[in-house]
């Protein structure tokens, strides 16, 4: 028998340059456990098509165990002739039981088995991920209970704008994340459908039983057209992307937590743990975690690059390109695990700068909007409403005081429809008091939606 699973038909033996050129088993290793998991439904299946022995089947499913375990301990010799995971286990098998061991490949191409795989381990790893950005979401949720009277500035276009709960911000990235837990679980069902038994592209006329091997590996449905099958890897490209969108929140969180450490901010103190120290300047505390953080993400973007432009010009249905499909995923899912897996940590264990936020709380106008507000409850258009604040903030600036340091003669002179009540709308910390629509800063909305959280965590698992 040649060494090659195509041997027949061939004379030359293939050039060593071009069999390390062409493997993959130096990235897709990583499929052992999916590869087998899908040998053994398809052996079962074809036991009950007719097309295997009972004991033929049991000695192929045991033998595959076998192999999966020397592949777990790390005894399997990788050897680039055999160029992917899927004639490795393929040939040590061969090895093993010799006949039986060569009906295995019945019914079935590389082609539906490495999609066959990859859905295998998308699934796996969507699962995986979930389970991640839940952990990320609790982290934010916990740290609602340390700061649940801080208030922070919000910011648009870096400016201070308006005076937020800190527990407000927590939300939002939990908000963020669960969007992203979201499109997995979207993703998921585009992943769930069995290629196997698509063949090389045209199907098999052996009698399989497709459903049956869909169940057998948890699928919740067929592929119904084996040209697509060999060619689809728009799961995958779903996946990258979702992933990417992951590590984009992770960067944007990162970029905030970066500036908030500044001396400039002064808001947030990192754990001594999760920062580095400069080999020349001794004072220095660097977020290198959160830098990195935001600089992977950088990977991730490019991964979905790269899938995309290696599925945009192939014809149906199975292309050699599509080898290099697993490069993209295996970096974006590895990155951002890495990255998931350091920040709930971080999020714990930060701690805000409360004497530093609130030493500045005042600066920067943040009452203005409500005052404004104010002044439409009074019957003011909000238009002339905005003006008004507007000259009272330019007044205030010129006099280096604040909106509340005003007297109510002052306001009044301003517009005659302030009354004394005006009070309760002016300084950052009465302002989260009225501050109360569905999902606004404000200090009882952000306290009912921490309290949704903690509730939709538990109940998610
Ligand atoms: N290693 C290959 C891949 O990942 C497996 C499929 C090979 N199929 C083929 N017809 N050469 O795409």
């Amino acid at each position: 028998m040649s060494a090659k699973a195509w041997g027949g038909a061939f004379d030359e033996k293939t050039d060593p340059r071009v069999e390390k050129f062409t493997e993959s088993i130096s990235f897709d290793s990583r499929l052992a456990a999916v590869d087998i998991r899908g040998s053994q439904a398809h052996a079962r299946m074809l036991t009950q098509s007719g097309l295997l022995t009972a004991d033929e089947c049991r000695q192929i499913v045991e033998t595959l165990d076998l192999i999966g375990q020397e592949i777990s301990r790390g005894e399997m010799v990788w050897k680039t002739e055999l160029e992917d995971i899927h004639m490795h286990i393929e040939s040590a098998l061969i090895a093993r039981i010799g006949d039986v061991g060569r009906k295995l490949h019945t019914a079935r191409s590389r082609n539906d088995q490495v999609s066959t795989d990859l859905k295998l381990y998308v699934r796996d790893s969507l699962a995986v991920l979930d389970g991640l950005l839940a952990e990320l979401q609790q982290a934010f949720v916990d740290r609602c209970e340390i700061d649940v009277d801080v208030v922070l500035p919000g910011f648009t276009h870096l400016q201070r704008a308006q005076p937020v709960m800190a527990n407000h911000y927590w939300l939002a990235y939990c908000e963020k994340f669960q969007r992203d837990r979201e499109r997995l679980a979207d993703c998921r069902k585009r992943v769930n459908v069995l290629p196997l038994g698509a063949a090389a592209l045209a199907g098999t006329s052996l009698p399989i039983d497709r459903q049956e091997t869909a169940r057998l590996l948890g699928f919740d449905a067929v592929a119904a057209n084996s040209l697509d099958v060999s060619s689809d890897r728009d799961f995958l490209a779903e996946a990258i992307f979702d992933l990417s969108l992951i590590s984009v929140h992770l960067s944007g969180w990162a970029e905030e937590w970066i500036l908030w450490c500044t001396t400039e901010f002064g808001f947030l103190k990192l754990p001594d743990a999760y920062t580095t120290g400069s080999s020349i300047m001794p004072q220095k505390r660097n977020p290198d975690v959160l830098e990195l953080i935001r600089g992977k993400s950088a990977r991730v973007i490019a991964d979905v690059q790269q899938i995309l432009t290696l599925l945009k010009g192939l014809p149906l249905a199975y292309n050699r390109d599509l080898q290099e499909d697993k490069l993209a995923f295996f970096d974006a899912l590895d990155t951002v695990q890495a990255c998931l897996e350091l920040a709930p940590s971080i999020v714990r264990r930060a701690r805000l700068q409360v004497e530093t936020i609130n030493a500045r709380l005042e600066e920067g106008f943040l009452d203005a909007t409500t005052l404004m507000e104010y002044l439409i409850s009074k019957g003011v258009p909000m238009r002339s409403g905005h003006e008004v604040v507007g000259k009272l903030v330019r007044t205030c600036e010129s006099r280096r005081i604040k909106l509340a340091d005003l007297t109510l003669t002052e306001l009044q002179q301003a517009c005659d429809k302030i009354e004394a009540d005006v009070a309760d709308s002016l300084g950052v910390r009465n302002v989260v008091l009225r501050l109360s629509s569905f999902g606004s800063g404000g200090r009882d909305a952000v306290a009912e939606r921490v309290a949704a959280w903690r509730q939709r965590l538990t109940g998610n698992g």
